[in-house]
Protein backbone atom coordinates (compact mmCIF):
# COMPACT_ATOMS: atom_id res chain seq x y z
CA UNK A 1 0.00 0.00 0.00
CA UNK A 2 1.33 3.14 -0.63
CA UNK A 3 2.52 5.46 2.22
CA UNK A 4 -0.50 8.19 2.69
CA UNK A 5 1.67 11.58 1.63
CA UNK A 6 2.35 10.06 -1.77
CA UNK A 7 -1.99 9.75 -2.67
CA UNK A 8 -3.50 11.36 -5.18
CA UNK A 9 -5.67 14.27 -4.40
CA UNK A 10 -9.31 12.48 -4.70
CA UNK A 11 -7.55 9.75 -2.46
CA UNK A 12 -6.28 12.33 0.11
CA UNK A 13 -9.85 13.58 0.25
CA UNK A 14 -11.76 10.62 0.75
CA UNK A 15 -9.20 9.12 3.59
CA UNK A 16 -9.96 13.24 5.07
CA UNK A 17 -13.81 13.17 4.87
CA UNK A 18 -13.46 10.01 6.42
CA UNK A 19 -10.93 10.92 9.67
CA UNK A 20 -13.10 14.26 10.04
CA UNK A 21 -16.37 12.81 10.25
CA UNK A 22 -15.69 9.58 12.91
CA UNK A 23 -13.53 11.70 14.58
CA UNK A 24 -16.74 14.22 15.19
CA UNK A 25 -18.44 10.87 15.47
CA UNK A 26 -16.17 9.99 18.55
CA UNK A 27 -15.99 13.56 20.05
CA UNK A 28 -20.03 13.19 19.56
CA UNK A 29 -19.68 9.70 21.18
CA UNK A 30 -17.33 11.32 24.34
CA UNK A 31 -19.75 13.81 25.11
CA UNK A 32 -22.75 11.32 25.37
CA UNK A 33 -20.88 9.62 27.55
CA UNK A 34 -20.29 12.58 29.81
CA UNK A 35 -23.41 13.61 29.79
CA UNK A 36 -25.21 10.56 31.04
CA UNK A 37 -22.13 9.56 33.26
CA UNK A 38 -21.50 12.72 35.26
CA UNK A 39 -22.52 14.23 37.98
CA UNK A 40 -24.08 11.27 38.85
CA UNK A 41 -22.64 11.58 42.29
CA UNK A 42 -23.52 14.95 42.89
CA UNK A 43 -19.29 15.91 41.49
CA UNK A 44 -18.63 17.30 37.93
CA UNK A 45 -16.73 15.48 35.94
CA UNK A 46 -16.75 11.15 34.97
CA UNK A 47 -15.68 9.71 38.00
CA UNK A 48 -14.61 6.55 39.30
CA UNK A 49 -18.25 6.54 41.46
CA UNK A 50 -20.13 7.85 38.66
CA UNK A 51 -18.85 4.53 36.53
CA UNK A 52 -20.14 2.33 39.70
CA UNK A 53 -23.61 3.84 39.57
CA UNK A 54 -24.46 3.41 36.57
CA UNK A 55 -23.07 -0.45 35.75
CA UNK A 56 -23.32 -1.66 39.46
CA UNK A 57 -26.14 1.01 40.76
CA UNK A 58 -26.72 2.83 44.26
CA UNK A 59 -27.40 -0.30 46.37
CA UNK A 60 -26.87 1.62 49.96
CA UNK A 61 -30.93 2.14 50.25
CA UNK A 62 -33.78 1.21 48.39
CA UNK A 63 -37.09 2.77 50.70
CA UNK A 64 -37.29 0.20 53.06
CA UNK A 65 -33.87 0.42 54.19
CA UNK A 66 -34.23 4.84 54.40
CA UNK A 67 -37.38 4.56 56.33
CA UNK A 68 -36.92 1.69 58.70
CA UNK A 69 -35.42 3.50 61.91
CA UNK A 70 -38.70 5.72 61.32
CA UNK A 71 -41.00 2.95 61.14
CA UNK A 72 -39.39 1.33 64.08
CA UNK A 73 -39.89 4.44 65.96
CA UNK A 74 -43.87 4.16 64.70
CA UNK A 75 -44.12 0.45 65.95
CA UNK A 76 -42.74 1.46 68.90
CA UNK A 77 -39.95 -1.58 68.99
CA UNK A 78 -37.45 -0.81 70.95
CA UNK A 79 -33.71 0.66 69.90
CA UNK A 80 -31.99 -2.32 71.58
CA UNK A 81 -33.51 -4.33 68.73
CA UNK A 82 -32.79 -2.10 66.15
CA UNK A 83 -29.52 -3.43 64.60
CA UNK A 84 -30.43 -7.19 64.08
CA UNK A 85 -33.85 -6.24 62.32
CA UNK A 86 -31.94 -3.98 59.78
CA UNK A 87 -29.21 -6.08 59.34
CA UNK A 88 -31.85 -9.27 58.51
CA UNK A 89 -33.69 -6.60 56.04
CA UNK A 90 -30.27 -5.01 54.57
CA UNK A 91 -29.00 -8.38 54.04
CA UNK A 92 -32.29 -9.32 52.25
CA UNK A 93 -32.47 -6.32 50.07
CA UNK A 94 -28.95 -6.71 48.60
CA UNK A 95 -28.61 -10.44 48.23
CA UNK A 96 -31.20 -11.40 45.64
CA UNK A 97 -34.43 -10.49 47.65
CA UNK A 98 -35.46 -14.56 47.21
CA UNK A 99 -38.51 -15.75 48.26
CA UNK A 100 -37.41 -18.30 50.57
CA UNK A 101 -35.21 -15.99 52.56
CA UNK A 102 -38.39 -13.83 52.90
CA UNK A 103 -40.56 -16.30 54.30
CA UNK A 104 -37.92 -17.52 56.79
CA UNK A 105 -36.60 -14.09 58.25
CA UNK A 106 -38.09 -11.12 56.39
CA UNK A 107 -41.93 -12.47 57.10
CA UNK A 108 -42.27 -12.49 60.66
CA UNK A 109 -40.58 -9.15 61.11
CA UNK A 110 -43.50 -7.72 59.16
CA UNK A 111 -45.89 -9.68 60.55
CA UNK A 112 -44.45 -8.73 64.00
CA UNK A 113 -44.59 -5.26 63.80
CA UNK A 114 -45.48 -3.57 60.30
CA UNK A 115 -48.80 -5.10 59.55
CA UNK A 116 -50.55 -3.07 62.44
CA UNK A 117 -50.35 -0.01 59.94
CA UNK A 118 -49.29 -1.79 56.60
CA UNK A 119 -52.03 -4.24 56.00
CA UNK A 120 -53.88 -4.23 52.88
CA UNK A 121 -57.31 -2.44 54.34
CA UNK A 122 -55.00 0.07 56.63
CA UNK A 123 -52.61 0.74 54.23
CA UNK A 124 -56.09 2.28 52.34
CA UNK A 125 -56.49 4.52 55.35
CA UNK A 126 -52.81 5.63 56.30
CA UNK A 127 -52.06 6.17 52.48
CA UNK A 128 -49.01 4.27 52.78
CA UNK A 129 -47.85 0.80 51.10
CA UNK A 130 -49.46 -2.42 51.61
CA UNK A 131 -46.20 -4.91 53.04
CA UNK A 132 -48.72 -7.59 53.34
CA UNK A 133 -46.98 -10.35 50.54
CA UNK A 134 -43.48 -10.74 49.37
CA UNK A 135 -44.51 -8.85 45.82
CA UNK A 136 -45.53 -5.92 47.75
CA UNK A 137 -42.45 -5.85 49.98
CA UNK A 138 -40.31 -6.21 46.85
CA UNK A 139 -41.57 -2.79 45.13
CA UNK A 140 -40.42 -0.95 48.29
CA UNK A 141 -36.77 -3.22 48.10
CA UNK A 142 -36.48 -1.75 44.42
CA UNK A 143 -32.81 -0.91 44.45
CA UNK A 144 -30.60 0.80 41.51
CA UNK A 145 -28.89 -2.11 40.21
CA UNK A 146 -27.08 -0.20 37.06
CA UNK A 147 -27.25 -1.10 33.40
CA UNK A 148 -29.27 -4.61 32.99
CA UNK A 149 -27.16 -7.31 31.61
CA UNK A 150 -29.16 -7.41 28.65
CA UNK A 151 -28.83 -3.29 28.03
CA UNK A 152 -25.06 -4.34 27.84
CA UNK A 153 -25.24 -7.04 25.42
CA UNK A 154 -26.98 -4.70 23.53
CA UNK A 155 -24.49 -2.08 23.95
CA UNK A 156 -22.00 -4.49 23.41
CA UNK A 157 -23.68 -5.58 20.02
CA UNK A 158 -23.41 -1.86 18.50
CA UNK A 159 -20.27 -0.69 20.65
CA UNK A 160 -17.83 -3.55 19.52
CA UNK A 161 -18.92 -3.99 16.20
CA UNK A 162 -18.93 -0.39 15.05
CA UNK A 163 -15.50 0.66 17.19
CA UNK A 164 -13.83 -2.19 15.61
CA UNK A 165 -14.60 -1.43 12.34
CA UNK A 166 -13.41 2.24 12.77
CA UNK A 167 -10.40 1.41 14.67
CA UNK A 168 -9.35 -1.07 11.95
CA UNK A 169 -9.50 1.72 9.67
CA UNK A 170 -7.78 4.36 11.72
CA UNK A 171 -5.08 1.46 12.47
CA UNK A 172 -5.18 0.96 8.71
CA UNK A 173 -4.52 4.42 7.52
CA UNK A 174 -2.01 5.05 10.89
CA UNK A 175 0.15 2.06 9.36
CA UNK A 176 0.68 4.11 6.10
CA UNK A 177 2.05 6.98 7.85
CA UNK A 178 5.46 7.53 7.68
CA UNK A 179 5.70 7.39 11.99
CA UNK A 180 8.23 4.94 13.39
CA UNK A 181 7.70 1.08 12.81
CA UNK A 182 8.11 1.17 16.63
CA UNK A 183 5.01 3.50 17.62
CA UNK A 184 3.05 1.85 15.54
CA UNK A 185 3.67 -1.80 16.48
CA UNK A 186 2.93 0.04 19.91
CA UNK A 187 -0.27 2.06 18.90
CA UNK A 188 -1.93 0.05 16.52
CA UNK A 189 -3.67 -2.75 19.18
CA UNK A 190 -4.22 -0.39 22.02
CA UNK A 191 -7.36 0.93 21.11
CA UNK A 192 -8.83 -2.77 20.70
CA UNK A 193 -7.21 -3.64 23.81
CA UNK A 194 -8.82 -0.61 25.47
CA UNK A 195 -12.19 -1.72 24.02
CA UNK A 196 -12.08 -5.07 25.59
CA UNK A 197 -11.13 -4.10 29.08
CA UNK A 198 -13.73 -1.29 28.88
CA UNK A 199 -16.45 -3.77 28.09
CA UNK A 200 -15.65 -6.64 29.98
CA UNK A 201 -15.15 -3.94 32.65
CA UNK A 202 -18.55 -2.73 32.33
CA UNK A 203 -19.85 -6.83 33.49
CA UNK A 204 -16.99 -7.14 35.91
CA UNK A 205 -18.73 -3.86 37.67
CA UNK A 206 -21.96 -4.68 37.67
CA UNK A 207 -20.79 -7.32 40.00
CA UNK A 208 -18.44 -5.58 41.83
CA UNK A 209 -17.80 -2.15 41.84
CA UNK A 210 -13.88 -2.12 42.90
CA UNK A 211 -13.34 -2.94 39.05
CA UNK A 212 -14.93 0.84 37.58
CA UNK A 213 -11.52 1.76 37.25
CA UNK A 214 -11.87 -0.66 33.99
CA UNK A 215 -14.06 1.07 32.60
CA UNK A 216 -12.19 4.32 32.95
CA UNK A 217 -9.00 3.02 31.50
CA UNK A 218 -10.27 1.23 28.53
CA UNK A 219 -12.34 4.62 27.75
CA UNK A 220 -9.54 6.51 27.61
CA UNK A 221 -7.21 4.15 25.48
CA UNK A 222 -9.81 3.25 23.12
CA UNK A 223 -11.06 5.81 21.33
CA UNK A 224 -8.74 8.78 22.10
CA UNK A 225 -6.04 6.66 20.75
CA UNK A 226 -7.86 5.64 17.51
CA UNK A 227 -8.71 9.24 17.16
CA UNK A 228 -4.99 10.68 17.90
CA UNK A 229 -4.20 7.59 14.89
CA UNK A 230 -6.40 9.63 12.79
CA UNK A 231 -5.03 13.14 13.50
CA UNK A 232 -1.88 11.38 12.82
CA UNK A 233 -2.49 10.03 9.35
CA UNK A 234 -4.11 13.63 8.68
CA UNK A 235 -1.10 15.28 9.23
CA UNK A 236 0.86 13.15 7.62
CA UNK A 237 -0.85 13.24 4.40
CA UNK A 238 -1.57 16.97 4.20
CA UNK A 239 1.30 18.65 6.03
CA UNK A 240 3.65 16.18 7.39
CA UNK A 241 4.99 15.29 10.99
CA UNK A 242 7.54 16.56 13.45
CA UNK A 243 10.75 14.81 12.76
CA UNK A 244 10.71 12.86 15.81
CA UNK A 245 7.96 10.71 15.03
CA UNK A 246 9.04 9.90 11.50
CA UNK A 247 10.76 7.20 10.57
CA UNK A 248 14.11 8.18 8.67
CA UNK A 249 14.27 5.40 6.18
CA UNK A 250 10.85 7.05 5.09
CA UNK A 251 11.37 10.60 5.27
CA UNK A 252 11.40 11.39 1.74
C1 LIG B 1 -47.93 3.10 63.40
C2 LIG B 1 -48.12 2.79 62.03
C3 LIG B 1 -46.97 2.25 61.22
C4 LIG B 1 -46.15 1.19 61.52
C5 LIG B 1 -46.17 0.30 62.74
C6 LIG B 1 -45.27 1.04 60.38
N1 LIG B 1 -45.55 1.98 59.44
FE1 LIG B 1 -44.63 2.20 57.65
N2 LIG B 1 -45.78 3.80 57.23
C7 LIG B 1 -46.74 4.32 58.06
C8 LIG B 1 -47.33 5.50 57.45
C9 LIG B 1 -48.43 6.35 58.03
C10 LIG B 1 -46.66 5.67 56.21
C11 LIG B 1 -46.88 6.74 55.14
C12 LIG B 1 -46.33 8.08 55.53
C13 LIG B 1 -44.85 8.02 55.67
O1 LIG B 1 -44.14 7.75 54.70
O2 LIG B 1 -44.36 8.27 56.79
C14 LIG B 1 -45.70 4.59 56.12
C15 LIG B 1 -44.87 4.42 55.05
C16 LIG B 1 -44.01 3.35 54.90
C17 LIG B 1 -43.23 3.10 53.72
C18 LIG B 1 -43.20 3.94 52.45
C19 LIG B 1 -42.31 5.12 52.62
C20 LIG B 1 -42.30 6.01 51.41
O3 LIG B 1 -41.56 7.00 51.48
O4 LIG B 1 -42.97 5.71 50.41
C21 LIG B 1 -42.52 1.98 53.96
C22 LIG B 1 -41.53 1.30 53.02
C23 LIG B 1 -42.87 1.52 55.29
N3 LIG B 1 -43.76 2.38 55.83
C24 LIG B 1 -42.35 0.38 55.87
C25 LIG B 1 -42.67 -0.02 57.16
C26 LIG B 1 -42.06 -1.17 57.79
C27 LIG B 1 -41.02 -2.08 57.17
C28 LIG B 1 -42.60 -1.26 59.02
C29 LIG B 1 -42.30 -2.28 60.09
C30 LIG B 1 -40.94 -2.32 60.59
C31 LIG B 1 -43.55 -0.16 59.16
N4 LIG B 1 -43.56 0.56 58.01
C32 LIG B 1 -44.31 0.05 60.29
C33 LIG B 1 -47.16 3.82 59.29
C34 LIG B 1 -46.56 2.75 59.91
Amino acid sequence: MRPLHQLSLPEKLLHTGFIVLVCLGLLAAEAYLFVTHTGLDGKAGVTLKDIQISYYGDRSASKIQSVLPTMLTNAGVPKAQWPALQATIDHWVQNGQTQAEYTAKVKPIIDTHCMMCHSDAMSKQLHNPPLATYDDLKKVAQVNTGMSINAMFMGGMVHLTMLGVIFWIAGTLFLRTRITSALKGLLVIIPFLGMLLDYSGWFATHFNPAFAWMVLIGGALSCPVAALEMVAAFFDMWIGLPGFLVDRSAKS
